[in-house]
Parts: C-alpha cells; sequence; structure tokens
C-alpha cells in the first residue's frame, strides 16, 4: 500500500512533520473523546424540567453508541444553583435536585460498566456562600480562623466605605463585597471573582489545601476516573492584592479587541493578580501526588484560560495535571492561517512538556460553534446571542460546524464534546430575556446576555413533549421551535447526519488510531489559493478543510473515508477530490 503521502506528492507538494506519532499502549486520557454532559440539561428523569442523574444514567447508551470514550459531568454537587452549581455548598454530597449519593454511585457504576471513563467537576476557586465554611465566616469576627479561609479585608477610605482594591468580577460588577458584623456595623469585604454568592477561597491557608485533599480522595474513593478542575489559574491571587486596571474578565468581554482580529490571535488569555500565579501549580503537584496513590490512571483537566499556550503546558508537566483545555483552539476565527498556527503552537507547547494536546469547540460557556461560526465574523466570541442581537446565519454555520468538527477530529491528541453538538444544535440565540438565569446577565446590567443560550435542553424525540427531555414537558429554559429539527430520533440512521457524522467519525479515529497519530503540514498540494486550505497528514489519513472560495482539487487514486458535505464528485474518488469551500474531508489512498 502506498502511503498517503507518497500517493498525493506532487512536484509542488511539501510536507512539514510538527507532531510524532505515539507507539505502544498510551494512558486513555492521551487519546480520549470526552462527552461533557451538562446534568441540568441532559435528561431528566424525574420530570420536573431540570436533568437529573437518572436521567443521564437511562441515557448513557447514547454515548456509547457514538463511541466517545469518556464522560464529563459538569457540577452536581448541594448547591443553591446561583451559577449553576458552580456555586457549592457540599462537596460530598449531591444537589436534591439532580438526585442522591446513591444515584452518583449508580452512574458511575454503569458508566464503567459500558466501558466510559467519568470525570467530575472540581470547584476549588471559590464554594458557596450558603457553604457552612463561609456562614461560619460571617458570624465570626474579623481575623478569625473562620474569616481567614476566604479572602476577607478592610476597606479603603476614612470608614472602609470602598472596596480594597479595583478589581471587578468576571460576571461583571465589583469583586468585592461588604458584609455587616454581628454588631450591626458595616463591616469588611470578600473577595468573589464571579458572583457574590461565590467568595473566592484563601489557598494560602492550610487548612483550605487539606479539605480538597478530603474531597479529592472522597470522590476517586467512589470511583471517578478524574476531576476536570474550574478555573484553576485561579486559586493563588499576587501577594498584597495590587489594582489591576484591566477587566479581570475570563470567558468574555477582556479581548473584544483581539477577537475582532482576523491575525490568529485568540484571545483565550488572562492576565492580571488574580490570574495564572505561580503558586497554583504547587497545589496541582500535590494533587498529582494524590491521584497516583489509586490504581486505573486517573486524571486531572485544568480550565485555565492561559496564553501564550507555553504558559498553558505548565499546567500539564509531568508531575500536575494530565490535560488543559485547549481555549486557544476554542477562540480561533474560521482562518486557514490563525488555525494552522494554533495547531502548531498546541502541538509544540505540548510535546515539549510531554503532554498530549486537547482540543475543544464547545462547551457550557461558550457560544455553541456552529453558531459562532455563522456569524458574520465566523468564530467570534461574543458572550451570549439573544433578540435584537445580530443573529447567525443557521445553515451556513452548521455547515462549517460539521467542517471544524472534522478538523478537530482529525487531529492527534484528546477531544472534548459538548452535548448536543453530536446533534449539530444551534445556540438558541431567542431566548426570552426574563427567562436567562445566568448571573452574568444583570451582572453585566443587561449589557452582556451571557450562557444560558447553549445550556438549553437537548432534544431527543422531535415529536414528543420537551422533545424527550423531560417526560412532563417542561425546561428549565424553553427550547426553541428549531429543536425538532436537530432531535436525535430525526437523525439515528440516515445517511449524511449530523449524528451519523459524528459517529462515523469516532469509529475511524479509532481505527486510524488517529487519538495517538501524527501531523504533518501538506502545502502545495492544491494550485488554487493553497493558501485558504487547511491540510495534514494524521497516521495514514489526509485531513483537508477547504476555507478559500474556490473549490479544491485533491488529484490521485484517492478514496474518501468522510466528509463533512456532500461532494460534488460523489465519495469514489477515482478521478480525485473535488472538495468545496467550507468543507472538510477525511482521505486516504485506495488499495
Ligand atoms: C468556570 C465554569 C463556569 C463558571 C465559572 C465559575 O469557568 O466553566 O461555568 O461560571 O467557572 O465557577
Ligand atoms: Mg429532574
Amino acid at each position: 500500500m502506498t502511503s498517503i503521502l507518497a500517493a498525493i506528492a506532487a512536484p509542488s507538494t511539501t510536507t512539514t512533520l510538527v507532531h510524532r506519532a505515539t507507539s505502544g499502549k498510551v494512558p486513555w486520557w492521551r487519546t480520549a473523546v470526552i462527552y461533557q454532559v451538562y446534568p441540568r440539561s441532559f435528561a431528566d428523569g424525574d420530570g420536573d424540567g431540570i436533568g437529573d442523574l437518572r436521567g443521564i444514567t437511562a441515557r448513557l447508551g447514547h454515548l456509547t453508541r457514538l463511541g466517545v470514550d469518556a464522560v464529563w459531568l459538569s457540577p452536581f454537587y448541594r448547591s443553591p444553583q446561583h451559577d449553576a452549581g458552580y456555586d457549592v455548598a457540599d462537596y460530598r454530597d449531591i444537589d436534591p435536585v439532580f438526585g442522591t449519593l446513591e444515584d452518583a454511585d449508580a452512574l458511575i457504576a454503569e458508566t464503567h460498566r459500558l466501558g466510559l471513563r467519568l470525570i467530575v467537576d472540581l470547584v476549588p476557586n471559590h464554594t458557596s456562600s450558603a457553604h457552612p465554611w463561609f456562614r461560619a465566616a460571617l458570624e465570626a469576627a474579623p481575623s478569625s480562623p473562620e474569616r481567614a479561609r476566604y479572602i476577607f479585608r478592610d476597606g479603603k477610605g476614612a470608614r472602609g466605605e470602598q472596596p480594597p482594591n479595583d478589581w471587578t468580577s468576571v460576571f461583571g460588577g465589583s469583586a468585592w463585597t461588604r458584609v455587616t458584623e454581628a454588631d450591626g456595623t458595616a463591616g469588611q469585604w470578600y473577595l468573589h471573582l464571579f458572583d457574590t454568592t461565590q467568595p473566592d477561597l484563601d489557598w494560602t491557608n492550610p487548612e483550605v489545601r487539606a479539605e480538597f485533599e478530603s474531597v479529592l480522595r472522597f470522590w476517586l474513593d467512589r470511583g471517578v476516573d478524574g476531576f476536570r478542575v474550574d478555573v484553576s489559574h485561579g486559586l493563588v491571587k499576587a501577594e498584597g492584592l495590587p489594582d489591576w486596571p484591566g477587566p479581570s474578565a475570563m470567558i468574555e468581554g477582556a479581548h473584544e479587541g483581539i477577537l475582532g482580529s482576523e491575525d490568529g490571535s485568540t484571545g483565550a488569555g488572562d492576565t492580571g493578580p488574580m490570574w495564572d500565579q505561580d503558586g497554583v501549580h504547587e497545589i496541582y503537584r500535590e494533587w498529582h501526588r494524590v491521584l497516583a496513590e489509586y490504581d486505573g490512571e486517573r486524571a486531572l483537566v485544568a480550565e485555565a484560560w492561559v496564553e501564550p499556550l507555553t504558559r498553558l503546558a505548565r499546567y500539564v508537566r509531568t508531575d500536575e495535571m494530565q490535560q488543559a483545555f485547549n481555549f486557544s483552539f476554542l477562540t480561533t476565527v474560521w482562518s486557514p492561517s490563525a488555525l494552522r498556527s494554533v495547531i502548531t503552537e498546541s502541538l509544540a507547547a505540548n510535546d515539549a512538556v510531554e503532554a498530549t494536546t486537547t482540543w475543544v469547540l464547545s462547551n457550557h460557556d461558550m457560544v455553541r460553534h456552529p453558531s459562532r461560526l455563522g456569524l458574520k465574523l465566523p468564530g467570534g466570541k461574543p458572550n451570549g446571542i439573544g433578540i435584537g442581537d445580530p443573529q447567525p446565519d443557521e445553515a451556513l454555520g452548521l455547515y462549517r460546524g460539521r467542517a471544524a468538527t472534522l478538523l478537530m477530529l482529525g487531529l492527534p491528541g484528546s477531544s472534548y464534546l459538548y452535548q448536543g453538538e453530536e446533534l449539530g444544535l444551534p445556540e438558541h440565540t431567542t431566548l426570552p430575556d426574563d427567562e436567562r438565569q445566568d448571573p452574568t446577565w444583570w451582572r453585566s446590567e443587561y449589557t452582556h446576555r451571557g450562557r444560558d443560550g447553549c445550556r438549553v435542553p437537548v432534544p431527543w424525540s422531535a415529536e414528543a413533549p420537551a422533545y424527550g427531555f423531560s417526560p412532563t414537558g417542561t425546561s428549565w429554559l424553553s427550547q426553541p421551535e428549531l429543536f425538532a429539527r436537530y432531535a436525535l430520533d430525526t437523525q439515528v440512521c440516515v445517511p449524511g447526519s449530523t449524528y451519523e457524522m459524528y459517529r462515523t467519525a469516532l469509529r475511524l479515529r479509532r481505527e486510524f488510531r488517529l487519538g495517538s497519530g501524527s501531523l504533518a503540514w501538506v502545502d502545495g498540494l492544491s494550485e488554487r489559493a493553497p493558501e485558504d486550505v487547511v491540510t495534514f497528514v494524521n497516521r495514514d489519513v489526509l485531513v483537508v478543510t477547504n476555507l478559500g472560495a474556490q473549490t479544491v482539487q485533491l488529484s490521485g487514486d484517492l478514496e474518501v473515508l468522510l466528509s463533512s458535505a456532500d461532494l460534488p464528485f460523489g465519495q469514489a474518488g477515482e478521478h480525485g477530490v473535488a472538495v468545496p469551500t467550507d468543507v472538510t474531508v477525511w482521505v486516504r489512498t485506495r488499495n
């Protein structure tokens, strides 16, 4: 059999190897496709309109049929749900809305029975204000050990009436809230990088460290395969909490200038004294040692909005975490040069520390990728889309979204999928504002719509109440009518459906061992606007994404394994393959 590189070689073709394949058995997380379940919105077992653990357990078969390797569950802990569970009041219990500890045990057991791994979300930067520790801190006096678990400070000004520094919350407004002391007087201030109900812990306090080590063990003992570590670049703040003139935005807003650019800068990074301080690494080294005591390749994945990629790679050094989300990739605009740079840099930065690279296009904090790609600036990063905002082009977005997915799943490393993306689900871009629940909406004084639009419950069947999400037809956020067209039951066994495309991609990825594969850029394949094409070889598979205005013709005796859209001359490829604009193909040599 000729190699794909030999088959496509032409006088003008050059290749550049940027990442080598790994041979032999590798830990699961180096190559895994990990599916994010957002518990509120996946499947409602008890009919209250909010997804729950029993609902998830009952639907796990969907994930094995899809062909993913692991599941990441967003928080299910006891919580007042002011930030959809990212405000934890008890790290060792399940919120009644989601079920019980027994339900969690059953979910863990069923996941493992089906051969899937399970990662849970850990929220160590802050607790809920309803956490017993914070309640005790409010009742205790300034300088007490109870207050020392959080970041309480005296205010500035003659009567302490101004916040201790000028930091702003990621969700908008000040990052400080003043408390009333036991004697009724206006008192100290506490830091919350997120909502007022999410007080930041003080990670210089050994008691905080000991508590989280114990929480890790609690869940490791119950059998989870790892943790997604929320805001892992935020735990340690610069000494003295110096003023910071910039915004402390994490997910949105801070980089709007950069976002609008086509030059490949991605705007995924945070700067400022609240983020990415060197002290965080000591914590992850400790956690690494804790996980290493357990069998079965347990893993940590960093949610760290850190740039550049070499800085992010510090979180995945051999004695720290196993993976970090690649938000630089997620926030890259739909531009061939930008995509090429971010892919090259991602692989180089992670290879340098012997870590796996991850890829991700959607999650519960970002506008869904088909909708981002249907915007005027394809791949832009708006903080939510609502009525009155410029609306994405739904069909174009889906078309490009599918191409982006096949580009991602062709890359070596580990990939994250967000529930519903296997259906091609768009953002709910016309959610009524009075239904919004993300604190971003009011904390930004109604300027940023926030993240509800990507959190709308999943449509399972077109004809059922709440599209099969809930037996009673209730749904905590209303689903748009167009979800009927995306429901799973309209796509199963339908050739060319987005669901079947994902399934085939995951099967081929496994068959061709793309996860542990290689990456070599291929240039000069097509004479037409070669700079508009992202072309690489991973092991025996050639992946071509055409971002230019013209169809690209590939010659050679080729076989199309998979394409993100119908091709003009079919899939046979005897006379070469034509790749239209905004399409990705996976090709190999005919043999
Ligand atoms: C992370 C979560 C986000 C949450 C924030 C605060 O970014 O992904 O949903 O609001 O942390 O916990
Ligand atoms: Mg429910």
